[in-house]
């Protein structure tokens, strides 16, 4: 299928998982959609399974946007307190369509939440309290984590959920990220479990090779290896080194298990030049976990200053991570949001197109991670290999059956909706009835929410931002949501 038909059923309201290989174009394809739906004021919500997985979309994790947090499951009295948390009813109130890339690492049991949430959250005993739900991502790629203490997770298609859901199958056959290299065939090749002997020494062909690039992500299957060699980056440069402590107040169990949570390290150790990654969600001053950039300078009170890859310089201040019981802080820790990355796990580039990576699988320990290290690179020209492993190549037997059956029914899909004349103002009555209450009920606190910009609001706007005034206090003069703020200040390229 491709990126047109697919764009043309999501349009048309219905729930859709959306499938392909790596680099089919899936995650371009929800862009699209969510700009179609941005633009006629339609409310999404957009998520990803992992930090960085989520700044392809500018969404969250699907965790922290469905307030679920670390949690596998949860009593009805939970979903509950989750549900009528007024930050996240809101969030499912002002929501009409929901989606979630990577799915591929969300487990069952996690997806099942997120439907008792959004059905509590909305009164509703309609999957996901009635939302359009599209799920995005590729099964070949990287299984939900397995954590200690916790059963082996089931992938998400396996889940009553999933069915429940019953999406509409759109299988993305084009192929954009590697079109004409012949890293392509290397990946099919993974992809459909033959790896020959031929196939593998092409690859190997890219051992210890010398890419002439200057911009080499470095990807490892463990974090010690990650860590190890971020640390040897560190090092290499020159400049003064800063340190950044961690703070910690509460009780000792509740620290421990935010910190397990919290990717920020004990002790941030940094310097100019060096590559970090944001660890937290912070919108007014432009960051998300996975955010990425370079260490710029240091401010006058001595924190980070951080130019993103899109060139915008942040002041990394101290961020506040904290768990509450009824309304009460157990425990809190405060540190500078970011970590080094110069390398990063194969789990956190799922989703990400690099131009040159060095990638060592010889501590492969999942089926899919090599296709998924390998598939991020466009060119095999682009790839240094440092090692791998024989699990490296492999993918599960599971997955290939499931395949199988994705594209027939994809197939069907397109059938049914080859010559179906679907109008491009079609979403579904549901939603159209949803949105006008939303938006009457936004208004109450918003006089102009989502009303259309005029000229002396914009340049209001700009000129109070470029004043220095905060998302909230612009917010607050235009009448305005947060959100509808900063999606102005992208559109007239100031954010
Ligand atoms: N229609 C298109 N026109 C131009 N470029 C495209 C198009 N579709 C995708 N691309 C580009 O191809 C690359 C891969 O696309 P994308 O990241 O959407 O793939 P994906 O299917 O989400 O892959 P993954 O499974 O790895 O997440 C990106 O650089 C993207 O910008
Ligand atoms: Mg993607």
């Amino acid at each position: 299928m491709t990126q047109q038909e697919a764009l043309k059923i999501l349009k048309a309201g219905h729930n859709v998982y959306i499938t392909g290989a790596a680099g089919s174009g899936k995650t371009y394809l929800l862009n699209e959609f969510i700009q179609y739906l941005k633009e006629r004021e339609i409310g999404v919500a957009v998520t990803a399974t992992t930090g960085i997985a989520s700044t392809h979309l500018g969404g969250l994790t699907i965790h922290s946007w469905a307030g679920i947090g670390i949690a596998s499951e949860a009593g009805d009295d939970e979903i509950k307190a989750i549900a009528s948390n007024r930050r996240i009813a809101r969030r499912f109130e002002n929501t009409n369509t929901l989606i979630i890339d990577e799915i591929s690492m969300l487990d069952a049991a996690r997806l099942s939440l997120v439907n008792r949430v959004a059905k509590a959250a909305k009164g509703s005993f309609k999957p996901f309290g009635g939302m359009q739900v599209v799920l995005c991502g590729d099964f070949f790629q990287l299984p939900p984590v397995a954590r200690v203490g916790e059963p082996q997770p089931k992938f998400a298609y396996r889940s009553s959920t999933w069915e429940e859901l019953n999406p509409k199958i759109c299988y993305l056959t084009q192929q954009f990220r590697q079109a004409g290299d012949a890293l392509l065939d290397v990946l099919n090749a993974i992809r459909q479990n033959e790896v020959s002997e031929e196939i593998k020494k092409f690859l190997f062909s890219r051992r210890g090779a010398i890419i002439s690039n200057n911009r080499v992500t470095k990807l490892y299957s463990h974090n010690v290896d990650v860590d190890a060699e971020n640390f040897r980056e560190l090092s290499g440069l020159s400049g003064e080194k800063m340190e950044y402590y961690m703070n910690f107040e509460g009780i000792k169990a509740a620290i421990k298990a935010l910190k397990g949570g919290c990717l920020a390290p004990e002790t941030l150790i940094v310097k100019k030049g060096a590559v970090v990654m944001f660890v937290k969600n912070n919108f007014e001053k432009g960051y998300v976990n996975g955010t990425l950039g370079k260490i710029a300078d240091f401010s006058e009170n001595g924190h980070p200053v951080v130019k993103t890859l899109s060139g915008k310089k942040i002041i990394a201040a101290p961020e506040s991570w904290s768990v509450e019981e009824n309304g009460k802080i157990l425990a809190k820790i405060t540190q500078v949001p970011l970590r080094l990355a110069w390398a990063i796990t194969i789990h956190k580039s799922q989703g990400m197109t690099l131009d040159a990576a060095e990638i060592d699988l010889s501590g492969a320990f999942e089926e899919g991670m090599g296709y998924v290290a390998l598939s991020r690179v466009r060119t095999l020209g682009g790839i240094k290999l440092l090692g791998l492993n024989d699990i490296a190549l492999k993918v599960r037997q599971e997955i290939l059956e499931f395949d199988a059956e994705l594209r027939t029914r994809s197939e069907e899909v397109s059938r049914e909706f080859k010559n179906k004349n679907i109008d491009d103002e079609g979403k579904s009555r549901a939603q159209n009835k949803q949105k006008s209450y939303s938006v009457s009920e936004i208004r109450k606190s918003y006089v102009a929410a989502y009303k259309k910009w005029s000229s002396e609001e914009d340049e209001k706007l700009i000129a109070d931002f470029r004043a220095g005034q905060t998302i909230s206090a612009l917010a607050k003069a235009l009448g305005r949501k947060k959100g509808g703020i900063v999606s102005r200040l992208k559109k007239l390229g100031l954010s």
